[in-house]
């Protein structure tokens, strides 16, 4: 491919003869994945999270519509793999007093272009920042996992038992529940006090410390948590898989994936943002060695 309007590129070493490749991108995300996508390249996974209809002025300059949206999304399509995942994390703003509803009219375009509608899940929040009056405190934000054909990797993660009702599961469940999840059930007895399978609503600490330690990561106004990234990285790819993140921000999934050894590409459009994540993939990098 094409290397050479990639600023940053580096070999991971995975253990014995094995790299995972690392890329970060400084550029329109519509014009890259063209380029990635002449180049035969295909993606795993996508963890990503866009422009809220332009909830936050990133660059005067950025051109964020519905017709922009599609363009990505199609492009998202061409490069994922068969048995490919998506997760788009999204939010609406508010507009003369109605939500834009934005989330769900790009959940729908995924599904009338091909994919599949695998999980809507909730990005919820611990302590969210406070900002309504009038209505009650935006406390989440959708997580859509779509999936090209059925996902090829779901790695169901677990998580302590929230209540007393999590330990009477009928035996009919329990039945169905070992064959879903091969293997772990063997080791499980659910009279006992052991995980269950995460619900699809997760919870996460914002602020530094619960998004991330890594304090210039905050000179980005929208961050991810960390923990996020990493929990859809353990469920929907493998070490060694390809995740793509085309609105990378500070470079929250980068991270994830030098620590969980898969391969990375990501693009950001803004320089001062792009030079955050380059930053911080490198002392993380020099970290891990
Ligand atoms: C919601 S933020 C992503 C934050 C990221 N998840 C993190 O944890 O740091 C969206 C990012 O997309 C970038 N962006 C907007 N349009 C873009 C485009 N066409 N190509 C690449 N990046 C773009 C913005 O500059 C912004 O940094």
């Amino acid at each position: 491919m094409d290397l050479t309007k990639i600023k940053f590129i580096f070999f991971r070493k995975l253990g014995g003869e094995n790299f995972i490749m690392f890329k970060l991108i400084h550029g329109d995300c519509t014009k890259e994945l063209e380029k990635l996508i002449k180049n035969n390249i295909k993606v795993d996974l996508t963890i990503t999270s866009p422009p809220y209809d332009n909830l936050r002025n990133y660059n005067n300059n950025l051109k964020w519509d519905f017709p922009t949206f599609k363009k990505i999304a199609d492009q998202l399509y061409e490069i994922t793999i068969n048995g490919g995942v998506v997760v788009w994390i999204v939010n609406d703003a508010v507009i003369n007093g109605s939500e834009t509803g934005t989330s769900f009219k790009q959940a729908l375009y995924f599904k009338e272009i091909g994919f599949n509608l695998h999980d809507t899940m909730i990005y919820a929040k611990n302590n969210p920042v406070p900002n309504a009056k009038t209505r009650y405190q935006q406390g989440f934000e959708y997580m859509f996992v779509f999936s090209k054909g059925k996902p090829k990797t779901t790695n169901i993660l677990y998580e302590p038992r929230h209540n007393k009702y999590d330990d009477k599961r009928t035996f009919r469940q329990d039945k169905q529940f070992n064959r879903t999840f091969k293997g772990e059930h063997l080791r499980r007895n659910y009279k006992y006090k052991e995980n269950v399978p995460k619900r699809n609503i997760w919870y996460y600490s914002l602020g530094l410390n619960g998004t991330t330690r890594y304090k210039d990561a905050f000179n980005h106004p929208a961050i991810f948590p960390e923990k996020l990234a990493k929990d859809h990285i353990l469920s929907w790819s493998n070490p060694g898989d390809l995740v793509l993140d085309p609105f990378m921000g500070s470079g929250t999934v980068g991270v994830m994936c030098l620590e969980n050894n898969r391969e990375f590409i990501g693009v950001e459009i803004v320089e001062e943002y792009y030079n955050i994540a380059l930053k911080r993939c490198k002392e993380y990098q020099s970290k891990l060695i």
